[in-house]
C-alpha cells in the first residue's frame, strides 16, 4: 500500500501555503511513481468552526493512523476570545501529547541566495544545514513542583527540571537516528557542570551512543553552544538538547538563516508497529493573520516541511534533497515572497508563483 499521509491545513495563511505543498506532493506521485493515500481535516479554528472544536476525535484518530501528519498552522484574531479549552491551539496540543511527539527537530539551513538575509555574516552561514533536536514533553516546563507559593513575606515562583532515564534515552536514540541519516556527528548540549538533570543527560546520552558507533558524539554545556553556534555554526552536524535549552538555542539558530517563511520542523515520536516514526511535520510560523488572504505568504516552510516527511518518514532522502535544490534553484533565479525582500528594491511574487515556479524547477531536475 502507499504511504499514509493526513494534511490539516488549519487557519489563515495555512490553506494558502497547504495548496502549494498539495501540488508538490501530486509532483512526486505523477513524476517519481511517490504515490501517497493523501487525507484531508480540518484542525484549529477552521474545525471549532465546523465542529465547536479545534480537533475531533475522529481526527485524532486518523492523525494516530497515518505514517505522517502534515500541518499548516492554526490561530487567529476570530478565536482570541475562545474559551481557552476551545482555543485553536489546543487543537495542536492535543495532537502533540497524545501522539506523543518528544522530538522537535528544527532545521536551520541557510540557502546560498539568502545568506546575505542572514543577521550573521555571509561566509558564516552560507552553506549552513544543521538540525537541532529539543526534548518536548519533559523538563522544566512540566515538572513538579511548580507554582506560585508564600513563603515568609513574599511570593516565590517554581519550576522543576526533571527528567527520567527513559526520556533522555528516546530522545537521544531520535538524534542519533538522525545523525546516521546525515553527516553522523552529534552534540549534546546540557549544563551538567551545575545541573544535576545535566550530569544524567550527559551520562544517557554517551551510553546510548555505544550502539552508534558510527555517530561521532561530542558533549558542550549549553551557553558555550550558544556563543559556538553565532560564531561558527557549521562546526555543527546534529545537536541535541533538552526542552529549555532547546527552546532557546533553535529560535537562536531559526535567525541565523533569515524569514520564519522558511523554517520547517518536524515532531517525531515512538516507532509505529511499521518502524516509522509517529510524525507531524509543520512550518516553524504561525497562520499570519496580517497577510492571510492575501497571496503574499511564503510557501517554503511548508514544502521544506514536506520535504522533512519525505526524509524522516518516508526514507526519500534524494527526492528531498530534489526538492530542496528546488528551492535553493527558484531563490537563485532572484524569485522572492514579500517576506524576502527586505530592503531590496524588487518586485515580489505571489504565494502561488512561488509554487509554479518551485514545480517548474522540480520538472526541470
Ligand atoms: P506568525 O508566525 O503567524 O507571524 C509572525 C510574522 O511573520 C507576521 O508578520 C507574518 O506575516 C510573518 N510570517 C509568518 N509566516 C509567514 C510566511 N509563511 N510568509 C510570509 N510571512 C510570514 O506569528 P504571530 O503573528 O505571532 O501569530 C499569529 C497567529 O498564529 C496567532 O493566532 C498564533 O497563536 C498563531 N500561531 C500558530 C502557530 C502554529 O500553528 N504552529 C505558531 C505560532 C503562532
Ligand atoms: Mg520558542
Amino acid at each position: 500500500p502507499n504511504p499514509s499521509l493526513l494534511i490539516l491545513p488549519g487557519d489563515g495563511i495555512g490553506p494558502e501555503v497547504m495548496t502549494e505543498v498539495r501540488r508538490v506532493v501530486s509532483w512526486f506521485g505523477d513524476k517519481r511513481g511517490l504515490n501517497f493515500d493523501v487525507s484531508e481535516d480540518l484542525v484549529g479554528g477552521a474545525a471549532y468552526d465546523a465542529h465547536g472544536t479545534p480537533l475531533t476525535d475522529a481526527t485524532m484518530d486518523k492523525a494516530q493512523a497515518v505514517d505522517a501528519v502534515l500541518l499548516g498552522a492554526v490561530g487567529g484574531t476570530k478565536y482570541d476570545n475562545l474559551d481557552f479549552s476551545v482555543k485553536p491551539e489546543r487543537g495542536l496540543l492535543r495532537l502533540r501529547k497524545e501522539m506523543d511527539l518528544f522530538a522537535n527537530l528544527r532545521p536551520a539551513q541557510c540557502f546560498d541566495a539568502l545568506a546575505d538575509f542572514s543577521s550573521l555574516k555571509r561566509d558564516v552561514v552560507a552553506g549552513l544545514d544543521i538540525m537541532i533536536v529539543r526534548e518536548l514533553t519533559s523538563g522544566i516546563y512540566f515538572g513538579e513542583p511548580r507554582g506560585i507559593i508564600e513563603e515568609g513575606n513574599e511570593r516565590v515562583g517554581i519550576n522543576t527540571q526533571r527528567y527520567s532515564e527513559s526520556e533522555i534515552e528516546r530522545v537521544a536514540r531520535s538524534a542519533f537516528e538522525l545523525a546516521m541519516k546525515r553527516d553522523k556527528k552529534l552534540c549534546s548540549m546540557e549544563k551538567a557542570n551545575v545541573m544535576e538533570s545535566g550530569v544524567l543527560w550527559r551520562e544517557v546520552v554517551t551510553r546510548v551512543g555505544a550502539d552508534y558507533p558510527e555517530v561521532e558524539l561530542s558533549h558542550m554545556y549549553a551557553d558555550a553552544g550558544a556563543m559556538q553556534l553565532t560564531r561558527w555554526p557549521k562546526q555543527f552536524d546534529v545537536i541535541v538538547t533538552d526542552n529549555l535549552f532547546g527552546d532557546m538555542l533553535s529560535d537562536l539558530a531559526a535567525m541565523l538563516t533569515g524569514s520564519l517563511g522558511m523554517l520547517p520542523s518536524a515532531s517525531l515520536g515512538l516507532p509505529m508497529a511499521n518502524g516509522r516514526p509517529k510524525a507531524l511535520y509543520e512550518p516553524v510560523h504561525g497562520s499570519a493573520p496580517d497577510i492571510a488572504g492575501q497571496g503574499k505568504a511564503n510557501p517554503i516552510a511548508c514544502i521544506l516541511s514536506f520535504a522533512m516527511a519525505l526524509r524522516y518518514s518516508f526514507d526519500q532522502g534524494e527526492e528531498a534533497a530534489r526538492l530542496e535544490r528546488a528551492v535553493e534553484a527558484v531563490l537563485a533565479q532572484g524569485l522572492r515572497t514579500p517576506d524576502l525582500l527586505g530592503e531590496e528594491n524588487r518586485a515580489p511574487v505571489t504565494t502561488s508563483e512561488m509554487g509554479d515556479a518551485i514545480l517548474a524547477a522540480l520538472d526541470a531536475s
